[in-house]
């Protein structure tokens, strides 16, 4: 817990290996063999307790997820110790759930993948308690996951691509560029200098009460955006793209975020409405800001592309970028980066939406 804690929410920390060296040390018995290696993966850095079972093949034989996304849209975002006691009710089920599915007994598991890092410290804590548990028992090897590592390399379940590939990882809690080289070698390019795009996202739609709007009262904020988005003008109001002359690839959310307030506030004035009402316009908020992130994320992953093609760290041609992280599911965002990578001899891969938010079977 004290290695959790220090940590989490630190991508690349050249102390990773001591860390994974010590929680692989957990019971691990080198001396095992097995036949066909069936993983069991555990998910719980934020809001989602989900798990998976996953053979060496990448066949999923069992999976279960619990979303929280209800319960922290009522509370208006996540409260870390009321995310962390949802995971507490609901990991046991969920892992048997998976197991279940999967008719594997536990006793065959070949062993435990869990996320360690990064992601909240508190919700962190339950999965990694629960499988130290588990491995504890059953007398499995640990795995220790990167959620990032996760997320960049659950394409290869869906597709064969080969190192190096360019991924951009936008969720929400994170936003990064990075050049993947190897399994666990990453070379980060860019990321957020302050919030991720899945957080802007989450705090518009907060900030429009979409959860009041009858078609997206149960959606996460990004994706209630994206749903009203289609309904909506994008160049409802001109919002410039945030770090147009930074050179280097980095993304920045907040500028965005607290224009679309102003234009909000703006918008109650005129409309003769009160915060916590719907807008007439929020469909037309909801396009233009959907459509600037576009604009941004596609800006900074094309200075990322020429960046690694001056420098022969990926092929001129057929290079591979890689989207994934829950906002990467947002069909507009995928059409914009399709625009990009046409246009640079790219090719686009995304998993399917359901494995870009966090699911166990990219941990496993
Ligand atoms: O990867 P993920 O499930 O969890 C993190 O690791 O953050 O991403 C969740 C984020 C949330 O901010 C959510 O609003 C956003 O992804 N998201 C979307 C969409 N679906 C989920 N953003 C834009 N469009 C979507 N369709
Ligand atoms: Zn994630």
């Amino acid at each position: 817990m004290l290695i959790l804690n220090k940590t989490a929410g630190v991508f690349f920390k050249p102390s990773k290996r001591k860390v994974y060296e010590f929680l692989r040390s957990f019971n691990f018995h080198p001396g095992t063999q097995f036949l066909h290696k069936i993983v069991l993966g555990i998910e719980t850095s934020c809001d989602d307790t989900a798990a998976a079972v996953v053979d060496e093949t990448g066949n999923v034989l069992g999976e279960a997820i619990h979303s929280q996304t209800e319960v922290h849209l009522k509370t208006g975002g996540i409260v870390p110790a009321v995310a962390q006691q949802l995971h507490r009710d609901n990991i046991q089920r969920i892992v048997q759930e998976a197991l279940s599915a999967s008719r594997i007994s536990p006793s065959d598991l070949s062993a435990i993948a869990t996320t360690i890092k990064p992601g909240l410290a508190l919700s962190l804590g339950v999965g990694l308690s629960f499988s130290l548990q588990l491995v504890g028992q059953l007398k499995k090897p640990f795995i220790p996951i990167h959620h990032m590592e996760a997320h960049a390399l659950t394409i290869r379940l869906t597709n064969k691509v080969e190192f190096p590939f360019l991924v951009l990882l936008i969720s929400g809690g994170h936003c990064l560029l990075a050049l993947v080289q190897g399994v666990s070698d990453f070379l980060l390019l860019g990321k957020s200098l302050d919030i991720a795009p899945g957080d802007m996202l989450d705090k518009v739609a907060r900030r429009l009460s979409l959860i009041k709007h009858p078609e997206c009262s149960t959606m996460s904020g990004g994706k209630a955006i994206e749903h009203l988005a289609k309904q909506g003008n994008r160049f409802h109001f001109d919002i410039k793209p945030p770090l147009h002359h930074a050179k280097n690839c980095d993304f920045s959310f907040t500028g965005l975020q607290q224009v679309t307030n102003k234009r909000i506030m703006k918008k109650e004035k005129e409309e003769g409405i009160e915060e916590g009402q719907v807008l007439s316009s929020a469909a037309d908020i909801a396009a233009t800001v959907q459509h600037t992130m576009a604009c941004h994320i596609v800006k900074r992953t094309h200075r990322a592309i020429l960046f690694c093609k001056q420098r022969d760290l990926l092929p001129q041609n057929n290079a591979v970028l890689v989207a994934s992280g829950g906002v990467a599911s947002n069909f507009y965002v995928r059409r914009a980066l399709e625009i990009l990578t046409n246009a640079t001899q790219c090719t686009l891969l995304c998993p399917p939406p359901r494995l870009c938010t966090d699911n166990g079977i990219m941990i496993a």
